[in-house]
């Protein structure tokens, strides 16, 4: 299905991207309801998801309208990916290989971004499930790679790091690493425009992801700094990608791509009304929410990241003061209309 989707998609496909904690079931039916075309899972870790049940009752949950869902997993070890891979292979379309997270804990571990310094663990996982379970889309979600001792003196950078934006990466090792992975037998790559030290405050490279769907033979998916429709057309304008995936920008507007959704259709559309979420999208999400039970707390996170923008101070502090469901409920009643 997701490689039918990606073939055909005539304005490029959008992605919720996997994201720990708030990628879950209720927010992923929201961001579908309000266009995104695909959207991810959290990150599990391979190794607690394929051996403890409990892990996966706590963590993994879908529904028949969770479709195209892609599950991402965080592994080093090509046999538990396979073996996580196949505990979702008919709960899902695709599973993402997790190259691209950052954070100590992980890379100390051997995953996410460490993956990237070992494109031979990263070829294995996707050949053996590609051959294990043929049917099962694959994915892989990278950053741009770093520098070596060896490869320090020409990283094909040029003028980019001069600029500063690329925080030590390397183009040549990026895109060896993208011709393993094809080669590999993987259906689409996501690039994630910085590199494992870039802080998310500095503009994603678009050059970068220019040269990465330039040299690739499979779907590119370009990810970083996606806030608007805008930021969708820039992204396509300056990358050619085939897909756009959002984080932080669907997190506080759960309708971003709407617009693109409705450019395929043709339908017209005023683009100012997309700016923020409307109020449908709080009440849609209280009511999602409250048939899959999902924690207050959580709930309360995702509707501050959705109103913040559009209240004054005094208003933030009532909603951050609002401690239950009613509470919200009133809330959002009065203010967000
Ligand atoms: C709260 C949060 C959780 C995230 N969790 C994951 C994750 O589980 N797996 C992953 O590959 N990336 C994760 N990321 C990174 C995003 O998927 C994305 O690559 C990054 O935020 C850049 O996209 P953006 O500029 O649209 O936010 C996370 C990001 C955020 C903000």
């Amino acid at each position: 299905m997701i490689r039918n989707l990606l073939n055909s998609s005539k304005n490029g496909l959008t992605f919720l991207a996997p994201m720990v904690r708030y990628s879950r079931l209720p927010f992923r039916l929201l961001c579908r309801k309000y266009g995104t075309d695909v959207v991810y899972s959290p990150m599990f870790i391979a190794e607690g998801f394929s051996k403890s049940q409990q892990a996966r009752d706590a963590d993994f949950m879908t529904s028949s309208d969770d479709t195209p869902l892609i599950v991402q997993f965080a592994a080093k070890d090509p046999v538990l990916f396979l073996k996580s891979s196949a505990l979702v292979a008919n709960s899902c379309a695709g599973v993402d290989l997790n190259c691209g997270c950052p954070q100590k804990w992980a890379m100390s571990g051997g995953l996410g971004c460490e993956m990237l310094n070992h494109p031979d663990i990263i070829q294995s996982c996707v050949e053996t499930v590609r051959s294990n379970i043929p049917n099962l889309p694959v994915s892989v979600k990278i950053r741009i790679c770093t520098k070596t001792h060896e490869t320090a003196a020409d990283c094909g950078m040029g003028h980019l790091e001069v600029d500063g934006a690329f925080h030590g990466g390397c183009m040549h090792r990026t895109l060896e690493l993208v011709r393993t992975i094809e080669r590999a037998g993987a259906d689409f790559i996501t690039i994630h425009g910085r590199t494992a030290q870039t802080s998310s405050s500095t503009p994603v490279c678009m050059e970068a992801i220019k040269m990465i769907k330039e040299a690739a033979s499979i779907p590119i998916i370009g990810n970083g700094d996606i806030f608007s429709d805008f930021d969708v057309q820039n992204m396509k304008e300056q990358t050619n990608v085939d897909g756009f995936m959002s984080a932080r920008g669907l997190l506080q507007n759960p309708s971003l791509f709407y617009p693109h959704f409705l450019q395929r259709l043709n339908v017209p559309y005023e683009q100012s009304i997309f700016a923020h979420p409307p109020i449908s999208v709080f009440t849609d999400f209280v009511d999602i929410s409250s048939s899959f039970s999902l924690p207050y707390k959580l709930l309360h996170n995702h509707i501050m990241l959705m109103a913040f923008p559009l209240l004054a101070k005094g208003e933030r502090d009532s909603l951050a003061g609002c401690t239950s469901p009613a509470m919200l409920h009133d809330f959002l009643s009065y203010y967000v209309t």
